[in-house]
């Protein structure tokens, strides 16, 4: 399912060349669901960055920000994931936590329940002092109109676990979770979401208990993240008790998601496998984006849609800072996977993966990628509360507003220069004949960041606009009518 572009020139399109090369017909009777939103997840870049307005301006405002020496449009993302971390250092009884020779320290997350002495969160055997780095970046976004709010955790607290070790279990793909410890784990998680609606000023909207559950690399003597390892039939269990732990705790109305699994693939099976108890349990369904190109998405989107659960692409990263595999996965996703919210996994990291270049452990930013920019033209654009449509081919994305009256179309051109068209007479009204057509471009890999033009009109029920190779452009229409 890797994006071709359908070449269908037409011979009035190449009669007339000042019009389009390439058309689209946006469907405006299409409903793909209302948007959620944009966001990321918080862990290791937010610990290592918690104090950093300059970050938390970028991401979670629209405003212009200076990064690095670079002005930066903000993201303005407002769904933020934050990791309940598995670590702490103190020991207890004779036991204390067993660390991978390969872990990478900016990468565990000091957890709150750090010995099992007693569940009362007013115990000293929790500290609520830990983390707090990545907590102060929770509330600059919080501050900042981030709106939707998402614990998760990558594992289980150490001493909950086989073998201590919060990397993963001796040979990665076995459980780690003590058996005797599956409700613990879900005391651990509902407790967080509990302190969180009574001290933290928010309330987390879902609970995520497991990150990339299917996998098998969560390896505690190779390991260099926080990570675990769970049966599907062990997910179950965690998910029946991770309910009963939220609503004892008053917490009835925080959904369950799972299990942000790495693909989209491993999701199905899962889905398949939890059993109707547990799938009754969860109300979305949470999947990362690390099979990029390839599995099944259409068929996860029609699971969750036949058992009306809401689907989140909760995870996506890769280390092509060109912007170009954010941009084809995300367009994979928008047409086959549709989902009503899209998180990217660490806005800073190195090696391409951050939106922003940074290094976690030294706790330096070095750089602003093209990928930011890219990212900008859909996260600045698609706003929360839209309705998207089907952009009507592999390349476009369309999103309608209906308080506002206006079209945000987001088009990727992968072929040579070229002229896109956008047709918009299936609305009931496309705009107005001979108004502007608000457009911004970003080229990937590099060239243009984000620059915006004035010189597009509506020309009868379509309009157009020249793309280079491997542009994006956002257009925004107004006065369109459905
Ligand atoms: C502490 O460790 C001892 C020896 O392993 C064990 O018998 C005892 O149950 C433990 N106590 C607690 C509170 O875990």
């Amino acid at each position: 399912m890797k994006p071709t572009l359908q070449l269908t020139l037409s011979l009035a399109a190449l009669a007339t060349t000042a019009s389009a090369d390439l058309t689209t017909t946006i469907d405006p009777s299409s409903n793909r669901g209302t948007w959620e939103g944009w966001g990321t997840s918080l862990a290791w870049w937010a610990a290592a960055f918690g104090s950093r307005d300059d970050l938390a301006d970028a991401f979670f405002t629209t405003k212009t920000t200076t990064l690095s020496g670079t002005s930066v449009p903000g993201l303005g993302l407002n769904i933020v994931r934050y990791n309940a971390g598995a670590s702490s250092t103190t020991s207890y009884n004779g036991s204390s936590m067993a660390v991978s020779p390969k872990m990478i320290p900016s990468r565990q997350i000091e957890g709150y329940w750090t010995n099992w002495a007693s569940a009362s969160p007013s115990s000293s055997s929790w500290n609520w002092n830990a983390d707090s780095a990545q907590r102060n970046m929770l509330w600059k976004a919080r501050d900042r109109g981030a709106n939707i709010f998402e614990l998760f955790s990558n594992s289980p607290m150490w001493w909950m676990l086989n073998n201590h070790n919060p990397a993963g279990s001796d040979d990665g793909s076995s459980d780690n979770l003590q058996s005797w410890n599956y409700n613990q784990h879900a005391v651990y998680m509902a407790t967080v979401a509990k302190y969180a609606a009574d001290n933290w000023g928010f309330k987390f909207r879902s609970v995520n208990p497991f990150n990339e559950p299917t996998a098998t690399w969560w390896n505690g003597k190779t390991g260099t993240q926080e990570g675990c390892h769970f049966e599907v039939k062990t997910q179950a269990s965690v998910i029946g008790y991770l309910r009963s732990e939220l609503n004892t705790r008053g917490l009835s109305g925080t959904i369950i998601s799972a299990s942000d699994e790495s693909y989209y693939d491993q999701a199905v099976s899962t889905f398949n496998g939890l059993g109707a108890t547990a799938l009754g349990q969860v109300a979305r369904i949470n999947v990362h984006g690390y099979q990029y190109a390839d599995g099944k998405r259409d068929t996860l989107y029609g699971l969750a849609s036949g058992k009306g659960k809401k689907l989140w692409q909760s995870e996506y990263g890769e280390g092509d800072a060109t912007g170009q595999r954010l941009a084809s996965n995300l367009l994979l996703d928008m047409r086959w996977l549709r989902p009503t919210a899209w998180v990217y996994w660490q806005a800073v990291d190195g090696d391409g993966w951050g939106l922003v270049t940074g290094d976690n452990g030294a706790k330096s930013i070095s750089g602003v990628t093209q990928k930011y920019f890219v990212l900008a033209q859909f996260a600045r654009h698609i706003k929360p509360g839209m309705r998207i449509l089907d952009g009507g081919s592999d390349y476009a994305v369309a999103a309608y507003d209906s308080a506002n009256r206006k079209l945000v179309i987001v088009a990727v051109n992968w072929g040579s220069a070229q002229y896109l068209n956008f047709e918009l007479g299936k609305f009931k009204t496309g705009g107005v004949d001979g108004a502007v057509v608000k457009r911004w471009t970003t080229q990937i890999g590099s060239g243009a960041r984000y620059v915006a033009a004035s010189d597009t009109k509506i020309s009868g029920t379509k309009f157009w606009s020249k793309f280079e190779k491997n542009a994006v452009q956002t257009f925004e229409v107004e006065g369109v009518v459905l």
